[in-house]
């Protein structure tokens, strides 16, 4: 953290994960399910301190925002107004000071996760407490500032830190992981916000709706396949999982060359899935490997992108992170 800030002197601090989509991202946003899991080795961070107003300080990108004169538009002070509004509580004297490990822009959920750490330092600042379908509700807020029509599958795998069965409108459902499951993202380095993607897409389908509906559809049977998948721990055919719903993850127009390459190099390296996570264009793709081919896979990727995390999810149903 690059802040003149005594670290130690904060009055309160809060975290939340980066996330992956498994399965089902952009069908998710027309009412198909998705499923996502928690990234927990990358996080946003937030630490508040005693100050004359309140303001928001987002260290990494070197952005401050009084939160009283703050536009609408502006996603740090419309958490701090939301969680303040659903406490009763006026803008504190706090100055909020954000720092985030999770790439912006590139799938990984990181606007859903400042906003959660933000939520979570209030909450603590205050000594109060939200239910997490409150707390997901206000971050939901946020993501319509990022993404315009965001599903709500962010801020919820990002809020509650567990992976997730996600159908828009309706409750999320944790479920069971039958063995582990090693991912390894790999990041083409080229930023790409969401809106840009979703907005592609519901052109597209305006234009051509009948076609991707049906590609829905498929995307929509592919997921369903993958919980039955993830449940009883078929590794292997989780991996053809994943190439299916990256062919119509392209079809739909949101890969690209990088994208491509990136699959294309996991598999060489003995993956037995590869697709892009998230909205695509840019962002990350994520690889399914055996334990044994984690290393390999990782360091072929390692060559190629431009950052590489580990991500595995266990059956106790806790994801985990190396
Ligand atoms: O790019 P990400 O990780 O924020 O994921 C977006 C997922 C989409 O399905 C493309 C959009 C959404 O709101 O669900």
């Amino acid at each position: 953290m690059t802040t003149a800030t005594n670290p130690n002197n904060f009055l309160a601090t809060g975290s939340a994960p980066g996330k992956i989509i498994l399965f089902g991202e952009h069908a998710v946003v027309y009412d198909r399910p998705a499923i996502a899991a928690p990234v927990s080795h990358v996080r946003a961070h937030a630490w508040i301190y005693p100050d004359r107003v309140c303001r928001v300080e987002a260290v990494d990108i070197q952005y401050t925002v009084m939160v009283a004169e703050a536009p609408v538009y502006d996603p740090f002070a419309r958490i701090v107004r939301l969680i303040c509004s659903e406490l009763g509580r006026s803008l504190p004297p706090w100055r909020i000071v954000v720092h985030s490990d999770i790439p912006i822009a590139s799938g990984l959920g990181s606007g859903a996760a400042i906003a959660t750490a933000i939520a979570r330092a209030l909450l603590q600042a205050f000594d109060a407490q939200l239910p997490l379908s409150v707390l997901s509700r206000c971050v939901y807020e946020v993501e319509k500032l990022h993404h315009g029509t965001p599903s709500g599958i962010d801020n919820t795998v990002v809020v509650y830190e567990q992976p997730v069965w996600f159908v828009r409108g309706q409750r999320p459902l944790t479920f069971s992981v039958g063995a582990p499951l090693h991912f390894i993202v790999a990041d083409t380095g080229i930023a790409s916000p969401t809106k840009v993607a979703v907005a592609k897409v519901r052109q597209a389908w305006q234009a051509e709706t009948r076609r991707y509906e049906t590609i829905f559809n498929q995307i929509g049977s592919i997921t369903k396949r993958a919980r039955q998948a993830i449940e009883a721990g078929a590794r292997r055919t989780l991996g053809q999982l994943m190439r299916q719903n990256q062919a119509l993850l392209a079809e739909i127009g949101v890969s690209s060359p990088e994208l491509e390459a990136l699959c294309r190099t996991a598999y060489q390296a003995g993956a037995l899935g590869a697709k892009l996570s998230g909205g695509g264009l840019g962002g990350n793709i994520i690889a399914l490997a055996e334990p044994d081919k984690v290393k390999p896979v990782a360091d072929a990727l390692a060559a190629q992108a431009k950052r590489v995390i580990h991500t595995e999810l266990y059956p106790s149903n806790q994801s985990a992170t190396t």
